[in-house]
Order: C-alpha cells, then sequence, then structure tokens
C-alpha cells in the first residue's frame, strides 16, 4: 500500500472535530471534515491506529474507487470494472451497506442490490465463480456511498460499528452509545482532569459507560481491544504483523495505565438493575477494581474527597422524557442536579448532556460551555458548568441562551 493512501472515518455528528484531533495523533495527514465523517491520508499504521484507539469513530473505510455516474446502468458498468478480486478472496462472504441521497435510488436497498450484483458479477467474469453475501456476519463489507451522481465504494476495515467496545453485556433503558459518552468525556476536559488525578463522578449511571470511558482515557485503554473480530483480517492487503505488533503494543500501554495511580471513578444509581448491569459491565471491560458503583440516589451521596484543581468532573445523562419518564415529571431531577452540584460539588467542573435545552435549564447554573451532539437520532445539548460559590442556583435558571 503506498504511504500517501487515503481513508474515511465516520463519526456521529458534531464529533468530526474530535475525530480530527485523534487521527492526527496517529498520524493522519491533509485532514478535511465533513458531515459526520473525516478524510485523511495516511499509510497502514495511521487507519489501523485509528481502528484500534479511535473513541470517537464509528468506522474506518478505504476508498477503493471514486466516480461519476449518470444511470443505474453506467453505475454496474463502472463497479464491473474494479478489480475487487485483488482485495478479496471469492470464499469470503460479503455485505454492502448503501448510503444514497439526489440519486436515480430510490432507497438504499435498491443500490445495495445493484452493487452486489456488480461486484458478484466481477468475480464471475474473472474466475467463474461468485461470492456468496451474509448481510449479518460478513467477512467483507462494503460501503457505497452516492449523493447525485458521485459515487464512492470502500472497504470497511474496522469490524462492525467501533461504538461497541465489546464490554455491553447488560443494556438498561436508553444507554448513550460508547463513542457519544467518550465525546462527552473529550469535551468535558476529562483527560486533563484525570491526569490531575480528578474525580469522576457520574450521577445516574445507568449501564455505567461514561465510567468505564473514564477509566479507559485515563488508565490509556484503547477502546478496541476487546473486540475479537477486525474485519481487516478478511482483506487481502491486511498486514497481521502491523496488526499484532500495534494490539500487543496496547495491551502494554493498558497494563502501564492500570499500574498507575488513577483517578477514582464512582458512578451511582438508585435502581438496582442498573447498578447490576453497570457492575457486569465494569467485569466484561476487565476494570471492575477501578470503579465504583453505588446503589444511590444521587441526592443522599457523598461528594467524594478531592485535592485535585478541580476536584473532579460531574457527569449526568439524565432522563430527557422522551424515552424514559416523561418531560413534564424529569424536569425536577434536573433542579435536583443543580442544587446537588451546588451544594456539594464546589470546585468539581460537570458536564450534563440531555435531550432537551428547556431541560438544561432547569438545572439552574450559568452554564459556561454548551455544545450539540446527537444521542441515536435525538438532538441533544451538552451544558458545562463550572461549580463555583460565584454561580449561584437559582431555581428556574435562565441562563442557557
Ligand atoms: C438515561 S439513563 C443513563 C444511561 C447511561 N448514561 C448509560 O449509558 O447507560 C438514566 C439513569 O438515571 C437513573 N436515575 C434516575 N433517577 C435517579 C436518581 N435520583 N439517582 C440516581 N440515579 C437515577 C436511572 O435509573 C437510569 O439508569
Amino acid at each position: 500500500m503506498k504511504t500517501n493512501q487515503q481513508f474515511i472515518a465516520t463519526c456521529p455528528l458534531y464529533c468530526e472535530d474530535l475525530l480530527k484531533t485523534e487521527i492526527e495523533g496517529f498520524g493522519g495527514k491533509n485532514i478535511n471534515t465533513h458531515h459526520g465523517a473525516v478524510h485523511f491520508e495516511g499509510n497502514l499504521l495511521t487507519a489501523y491506529g485509528t481502528c484500534l484507539w479511535s473513541r470517537i469513530a464509528n468506522t474506518v473505510l478505504y476508498p477503493l474507487a471514486g466516480f461519476d455516474a449518470a444511470s443505474r446502468d453506467e453505475l454496474y458498468e463502472k463497479l464491473l470494472n474494479i478489480p475487487f478480486f485483488e482485495h478479496f478472496s471469492v470464499e469470503k462472504t460479503f455485505a454492502i451497506r448503501s448510503h444514497v441521497s439526489d440519486t436515480f435510488f430510490s432507497n438504499p436497498n435498491i443500490a445495495n442490490l445493484v452493487v452486489k450484483d456488480a461486484i458478484a458479477d466481477s468475480f464471475r467474469n474473472r474466475m467463474n465463480k461468485r461470492p456468496s453475501v451474509d448481510p449479518t456476519r460478513p467477512d467483507i463489507r462494503l460501503t457505497f456511498y452516492m449523493k447525485s451522481e458521485k459515487a464512492t465504494i470502500s472497504l470497511e476495515l474496522s469490524s462492525e460499528s467501533m461504538y461497541r467496545r465489546a464490554y455491553r453485556t447488560q443494556g438498561v433503558e436508553a444507554p448513550l452509545k460508547e463513542n457519544v459518552a467518550a465525546a462527552v468525556l473529550l469535551r468535558a476536559e476529562w483527560e486533563q482532569i484525570s491526569r490531575h488525578q480528578g474525580v469522576l463522578v457520574d450521577l445516574m449511571c445507568g449501564s455505567g459507560t461514561f465510567a468505564i470511558e473514564a477509566l479507559f482515557i485515563a488508565a490509556d485503554i484503547a477502546p478496541g481491544l476487546l473486540r475479537k473480530s477486525a474485519r481487516m483480517k478478511n482483506w487481502n492487503g491486511h498486514d497481521t504483523e502491523l496488526w499484532d505488533s500495534l494490539v500487543k503494543e496496547a495491551e502494554q500501554r493498558r497494563e502501564a495505565g492500570l499500574s498507575k495511580k488513577l483517578s477514582k471513578i464512582i458512578a451511582f444509581d438508585n435502581d438496582p438493575e442498573a447498578v447490576d448491569a453497570a457492575y457486569q459491565n465494569t467485569l466484561a471491560a476487565k476494570v471492575e477494581k477501578y470503579i465504583q458503583i453505588v446503589p444511590k440516589d444521587f441526592r443522599d451521596a457523598i461528594a467524594p474527597k478531592s485535592e485535585a484543581k478541580p476536584k473532579g468532573l460531574v457527569v449526568a445523562n439524565p432522563p430527557y422524557g422522551e424515552r424514559l419518564g416523561d418531560k413534564s415529571t424529569v424536569g425536577y431531577i434536573y433542579q435536583d442536579i443543580g442544587r446537588t452540584l451546588f451544594d456539594k460539588y464546589q470546585n468539581y467542573n460537570a458536564a450534563i448532556l440531555t435531550g432537551d435545552k428547556e431541560l438544561a435549564r432547569k438545572v439552574g447554573l450559568r452554564a459556561n460551555r454548551l455544545n450539540t451532539l446527537y444521542n441515536g437520532n435525538i438532538r441533544c445539548t451538552l451544558a458545562h458548568f463550572n461549580i463555583r460559590e460565584e454561580n449561584e442556583f437559582r431555581m428556574s435558571g435562565k441562563n442557557i441562551q
């Protein structure tokens, strides 16, 4: 492979800048951000580094070809001429994921069929044999993008969706995606806070996503380390030695990270099922020794002592009233969060993620920054607070514009 190959990493909306920073760290060059995607140049080390270490990416793609097509027939002909056989063996199963807009395809399923036929026919023309399709657990997955007449076909190097870190064995209602939780923590500067031994408190941890992702960040643990499958292993261009050496290095960094003095991480929830799920997930992530899960209502919990400045970071992803609870009844939770933060967490920073700006207002503290994030298809506000005496608590806070 050339040293300056093009790659694309996809990510949740509004996280493109975070992913760009990660990719710069993995040696990516000429990085351009798009809507939910980051295009970059690099070598296999950059691409594999992104697959193993990105906390934000959803997938890492290796584009095989980009071209214009004004009709279905033209698209089919152009795909037929791509040497797919150079990239995977006819014995491997494959599947297509299509994203189409403003084209002659009325929906992505029809695009899937056309692309699948062209790929299978390109093999048949060459070797008289077609690879099989496996829509659920393919050896090779290709992503087809088409907007107007511009098409790109790419091979997915990463396994499935990278937000799945393989530790969520137990779910709760309305869990956060792991990469969205990591984005919240990075936006709230948890990396810097944890470097100074600040404490992390999740007021309502659900399945424990913030706590586990926070530990992964603090202890330098690669988010892809637990995933068993790496789809690039089925690709003809795969460099086994390089991948294995990266995994080995990540294992050593994990061990070194866990053996240093780490920030205290505490997660509360008042639902015993959530507490159990969070504990099971810390076990699956092999970090149960480093995270305290406490079955408690956040209002009754005592804030941990801390010498750090700020003392730490308090995070919460309370019910939004969309999926859990009801908007009119969840408002009081936000007021109680504001009151609790002001009374018990002076000199902490806080980051509250909510699906409704009105609910963020109910926290009643002056937010010093706001970000937008998507949790699934819910547009969320992430409100950041510095809990200091001067940021007085007001019952009907009108401080978020
Ligand atoms: C939206 S879920 C959090 C999901 C979590 N971020 C995850 O990734 O799984 C909200 C959680 O708040 C918890 N909760 C609600 N009221 C609470 C309270 N007063 N004290 C502690 N936890 C509470 C619920 O049990 C639920 O697990």
